[in-house]
Parts: C-alpha cells; sequence; structure tokens
C-alpha cells in the first residue's frame, strides 16, 4: 500500500483542536488553578483530535515535566485514517498565565511527516535564538549576544537601540539580559510562553525582534514548525539546568555541544503549526464570552505553501456545553 503524505491542509483541522483547548481552559483563567485549567485544555485538545484524519503519534507530549496521563509521548492519536505523522502538543503554553489571568496564554499543536520531529528525551531545557526571516541570516547561537544584535540590526535597517529582544524572566537569564543591556537594545521580559515569544519574533509588526534565552526544548521543537511556514528561524543547544537532566542527558547520548537548527528540530518540507489565545495577547486575542457564545481567535501555518491564516471563531452556547460535558 502506497504511504499517505500530509497533502491537505491540516493547520486548519487542527485549528478546531486548539479551539478546542482553548474553550475548555478558557473557564479557569485567573482562577488560580493551573493543573485544572491544563487538564481541562488536554482533555478538549485529546478529544477533538481524536476525529482528525491523521495516523498521528505523540512525539512532543504533556510527559516528563507534568506526570501527564494523556498526550503523553508515545500515544497514538487521529482516527489512524490519514497520513503517518508526529504530532507536538501544548495544550496551555502558559499554564500560569493562565491560572493567573495574564497575557500570551495560547493551546498550541504542531504536526510533520512521521520521524521527522527532534525528540529532546530528558533534556527538558535549551537555549535559543529566533528571528523571522528578514534577519534569518544575521544570528549565530555560538556569536556572542552584541554581535547577534548588530547583524540583526543591520539585517533590519535599524539601530541596536530600536530592538527589542523577548526573554524568558528567569535567573538562568541573567547574564544574557546583562549582555543585551549592555549592547544597547531593548528587552521585553516574559512570565512564560516563549513558543508566542518565537511566533512574535518572526511575524511582522509585533514589536518583537527577537527571542533569546533557555526556555523548554519542547517548546522549541513546536516553534520550529512555526518557522519553516513563517520563514524565520529558530537555533537552539541543549542547555539541561537540573543534575538529573545533565546525567540523564548523559546516559541519552545527546550533544550537548550540537548547534540545533531548523531543520535539525523538524526534518521536513511539510509541517503543520496551529494556535489559538486562552488569553489576550499581542498575538492573538483571547478567549471572549458575549451573549450569543464565545469568540476565538487562531493562527494556522501550513509550511508547504507558505500561507498563514488568521482565523475567527464564533462558537454557540449549546457547542461549547457540549464540548464541556464530552471532556467531563
Ligand atoms: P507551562 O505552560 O507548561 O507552564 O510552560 C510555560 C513555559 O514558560 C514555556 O513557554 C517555556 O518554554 C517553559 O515554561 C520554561 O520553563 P520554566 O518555567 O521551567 O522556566
Amino acid at each position: 500500500m502506497s504511504e499517505v503524505k500530509p497533502e491537505r491542509n491540516l493547520a486548519l483541522e487542527l485549528v478546531r483542536v486548539t479551539e478546542a483547548a482553548a474553550l475548555a481552559a478558557a473557564p479557569w483563567v485567573g482562577r488560580g488553578d493551573k493543573i485544572s485549567a491544563d487538564n481541562a485544555a488536554v482533555n478538549a485538545m485529546r478529544f477533538i483530535l481524536a476525529s482528525v484524519d491523521i495516523d498521528g503519534t505523540i512525539v512532543i507530549g504533556e510527559g516528563e515535566k507534568d506526570n501527564a496521563p494523556w498526550l503523553y509521548n508515545g500515544e497514538k492519536v487521529g482516527n489512524g485514517k490519514g497520513p503517518k505523522v508526529d504530532v507536538a502538543v501544548d495544550p496551555i503554553d502558559g499554564t500560569s498565565l493562565t491560572a493567573n489571568g495574564q497575557l500570551n496564554a495560547l493551546s498550541v499543536i504542531a504536526l510533520a511527516d512521521q520521524g521527522s520531529l527532534y525528540s529532546p528525551k530528558s533534556v527538558f531545557y535549551m537555549n535559543k535564538i529566533c528571528v523571522g526571516p528578514d534577519a534569518k541570516d544575521a544570528v549565530d547561537i555560538d556569536a556572542p549576544v552584541a554581535e547577534n544584535l548588530r547583524k540583526v540590526a543591520i539585517a533590519k535597517e535599524k539601530r541596536i537601540s530600536d530592538l527589542t529582544v523577548m526573554l524568558l524572566n528567569r535567573p538562568r537569564n541573567d547574564e544574557m539580559i546583562k549582555q543585551i543591556r549592555l549592547a544597547g537594545a531593548r528587552i521585553r521580559l516574559i512570565q512564560d510562553g516563549d513558543v508566542a515569544g518565537a511566533v512574535m519574533a518572526a511575524r511582522p509588526n509585533t514589536g518583537v525582534d527577537l527571542m533569546m534565552g533557555i526556555g523548554g526544548t519542547p517548546e522549541g521543537v513546536i516553534a520550529a514548525c512555526a518557522m519553516l511556514t513563517l520563514g524565520g528561524t529558530l537555533q537552539g543547544r541543549l542547555a539541561p539546568q537540573l543534575e538529573d537532566e545533565k546525567r540523564n542527558a548523559a546516559a541519552e547520548g545527546l550533544d550537548l555541544k550540537q548547534v540545533l537548527h531548523t531543520h535539525d528540530l523538524v526534518k521536513s518540507q511539510n509541517s503543520f503549526f496551529a494556535a489559538t489565545g486562552i488569553t489576550d495577547g499581542e498575538l492573538l486575542m483571547g478567549v471572549r464570552y458575549e451573549a450569543t457564545g464565545a469568540t476565538t481567535q487562531s493562527i494556522a501555518l501550513r509550511s508547504r505553501s507558505g500561507t498563514v491564516r488568521i482565523v475567527n471563531g464564533e462558537h454557540r452556547p449549546e457547542k461549547l456545553v457540549g464540548l464541556l460535558n464530552s471532556i467531563g
């Protein structure tokens, strides 16, 4: 039997999946309970994913860090009728943002041909640098921070002082923050959510020129899928922070010196990415409730065609009730 390739625009199907997860998480916004928010998003994502025409295997799942019972690495997803694909999920990127009602929490999913997504195994942290198409040849994760900023400024026809770099606000990024300030660029520190940060760095008119610093490896692989459509680049290097992460990396034979380029993180030209806003953000509007139901805003990316779609959804109250009842 000939292999089925993902020719259809699965990104639009994936929007249904992230919409459902965002709609399920939205009632938990600001309620201080990130576990319940995440459980609701996971269940809704899994429920809708079961109806999508793919023969998928989760390779980036809820797994290791969250100890989740569903959407774990190796779980089969989809209805089994379509192409064989690797699936990367992040039902909520920004569980704390959701629990605290802060900006830029997203529900995200990406997929690509089977065997093409990088597996970070048990190394959760990765150093990353991410820019859009106009500066994709200007960055080198091995170069000093000031050198990267100088080259990005030239590529974008700006001064270094006009650049805004987005980073996760973590002590492990303090040295990089210092270097960026010394070079004279502006900084936007975020509490969580570096998938949104990477996509913002690669989209026009977001006010973000680069995303840098150490964040999650799974989020890096998911963002790399988005880069294939957006034409930007994400370079990374595994950066284990915890002692057991370092031990596991050695035991698993992971090369901590290797520069992981976008094409190492996604070894395919055929990737799909979808995200829906849970809370409001610069990238996407969050879930909002009106008398007539709820509204969502999503982004759908398909690398083969390079098409970027912003999808506004209007969802009737009975559909919301149906979804919430179905996931229990
Ligand atoms: P969660 O939604 O799972 O909490 O992850 C959010 C996030 O901020 C990611 O966007 C980021 O890559 C990672 O966590 C950073 O990890 P840590 O919070 O351990 O610094």
